[in-house]
């Protein structure tokens, strides 16, 4: 039975978990970092409900990255975008455990979506690099209007 810890704003949350009878949370693969945290009320975002799409998941292995499952280029490429990529990030959604892990839930993560829109932090690709125009907004504070 492998034994999984979260850090969790520093705190170490440690878990006994009998995989075979764990439910599936529909967060993530089964059996995934994200999968577990859901069934024990680890707060583990998941922005895109685990389908490899955000990095809202992003931890950072401390202990026992070769006890999870192997990753494949869609997690590889998602999460060159993570914030504060380490060495030993995965995204909990696609890290399925296989044996004891340490992982870190990192302070920050950057929360937003990417279905097939190209996304570029609050701007759609595509969209005009020129500085967008700002209006007054009724308390007269100077408010950016979207392109
Ligand atoms: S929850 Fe979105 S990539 Fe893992």
């Amino acid at each position: 039975m492998p034994t999984v810890t979260f850090i969790v704003e520093g705190q170490e949350r440690t878990f006994d978990v009998d995989l075979p009878s764990l439910p599936y949370s529909h967060h993530g693969l089964q059996g995934s970092l994200l999968d577990i945290a859901k069934n024990l009320d680890v707060p583990l975002e998941h922005a895109c409900g685990g389908s490899c799409a955000c990095t809202t998941c992003h931890v950072i292995v401390r202990e026992g990255a070769g006890n999870l499952s192997d990753m494949q280029d869609d997690e590889a490429d998602r999460l060159d975008t993570a914030w504060d990529l380490t060495p030993q990030s995965r995204l909990g959604c696609q890290a399925v455990v296989h044996g004891d892990v340490v992982c870190e839930i990192p302070m920050y993560t950057r929360n937003y979506v990417q279905e097939g829109g190209g996304i570029r932090l609050g701007r759609r690709a595509g969209a005009s690099e020129a500085a967008p125009a700002a209006e007054p907004g009724s308390d007269g504070a100077k408010r950016e209007r979207l392109p």
